[in-house]
């Protein structure tokens, strides 16, 4: 991977100057020993994030807030440079040296993210890259980590947000990514709407420990024959979002066969992804792309998220009922 795209090596991002914007009148600038750290009421998600102009701190201030959860500043051990073409240099050097396996030292630690559901993890884009900082935490934490869902957010000046998506990946090769949300300079203006609709499509919200009051992990579905079957669901985030909806109302999917092996049809609406490589078997409940919910009774391999299983059926119980073409499916919650 470059250090630079399109832009030059002297001035890489000179289309893209970093936001100087220091929230709450600029008292914390400076990262330094004063970390941006909340306790929040809400102890299913953590915010974890680094910032030197204050961009992705904002961002993480309105995640924490949307949620009242815990937040976490990842400060590195150097002060950032206050002199911004100091801290160019400092980043490309930084970064040459990660991809030698050096990792700039942090002060921050965190010993146990048991307690969380969601970790929120915000970072500014360095040279199209995840800022070194939290490429150090998420590299000393990665067994902590491992397992858990993360949700990454990040901003930058116009850069996307894929090759950090992908170092996140290598540095945390067992979490589980959630649908990541990057604000640009011509987006940060819109956080306030972007955030909170971004949240729900994670699933995340403030009265999330109400939520879980939907304790059955049970499911039913309903065919336009009459014919019904429970199906257990997994527990991940596109679950947790899929029985929120239900529990607002059943849902009528209209299906219709793909290649002999599924039935597939648009869910109305996008729920968080987990998607995973996974060979299917006859029951399978699979959220594809997010927005379409599938019933396997074929074997197929593919990257998607698993939603459930339908209890006890047979492929052929689930054709025969299922029949070869178009089917209405309407799912509720087993209480
Ligand atoms: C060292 C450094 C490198 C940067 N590299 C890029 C880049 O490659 N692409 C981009 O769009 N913006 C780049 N920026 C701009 C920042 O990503 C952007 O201003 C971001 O919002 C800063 O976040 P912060 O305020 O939380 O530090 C860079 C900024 C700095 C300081």
């Amino acid at each position: 991977m470059s250090l630079t795209t399109a832009c030059s090596e002297n001035n890489p991002i000179s289309d893209d100057p970093p936001g100087e914007t220091t929230p709450g009148g600029g008292e914390d600038g400076g990262n330094q020993g004063e970390p941006g750290d909340v306790e929040g009421g809400n102890g299913r998600y953590l915010v974890l994030y680094c910032s030197r102009s204050g961009n992705t701190e904002r961002m993480a201030q309105t995640i924490q807030s949307a949620l009242d959860c815990d937040m976490i500043e990842v400060v590195p051990e150097t002060p950032y440079e206050d002199d911004y073409n100091s801290m160019l240099e400092r980043a490309q050097s930084e970064l040459a040296a990660i991809r030698e396996g050096t990792y700039p030292s942090v002060t921050t630690t965190v010993e146990s993210f048991e307690d969380y559901e969601i970790v929120f993890v915000g970072y500014p884009i360095w040279y199209g890259s995840m800022a070194t900082p939290m490429q150090s935490f998420l590299h000393s934490h990665a067994e902590l980590l491992s397992g858990k869902e993360i949700a990454l957010f990040a901003s930058s000046g116009s850069s996307g947000i894929t090759t950090s998506v992908n170092e996140a990946r290598a540095l945390l090769p067992d979490a589980v990514f959630t649908e990541s949300l990057l604000l640009t300079s011509s987006t940060l203006g819109d956080m306030e709407s972007r955030i909170p609709a971004w949240l729900s499509e994670l699933g995340a919200g403030r009265e999330g420990n109400e939520e879980s009051d939907i304790t059955s992990n049970s499911i039913r579905l309903t065919l336009d024959n009459g014919t019904a079957f429970t199906a257990t669901l997994v527990e991940n985030s596109s679950t947790q979002a899929l029985k929120e909806l239900l529990a607002a109302g059943d849902l009528t999917i209209e299906m219709s066969d793909y290649a002999n092996m599924e039935k597939v049809g648009p869910i109305g609406t996008t729920l968080p992804r987990n998607d995973e490589r996974i060979t299917t078997s006859a029951g399978d409940l699979i959220l594809y792309q997010g927005n379409s919910f599938v019933i396997y009774y074929a074997p197929n391999t593919y990257n998607f998220t698993r939603l459930g299983r339908i209890d006890n059926v047979s492929e052929d119980e689930l054709r025969a009922a299922l029949g070869e073409g178009d089917v209405t499916v309407t799912l509720s919650l087993n209480e």
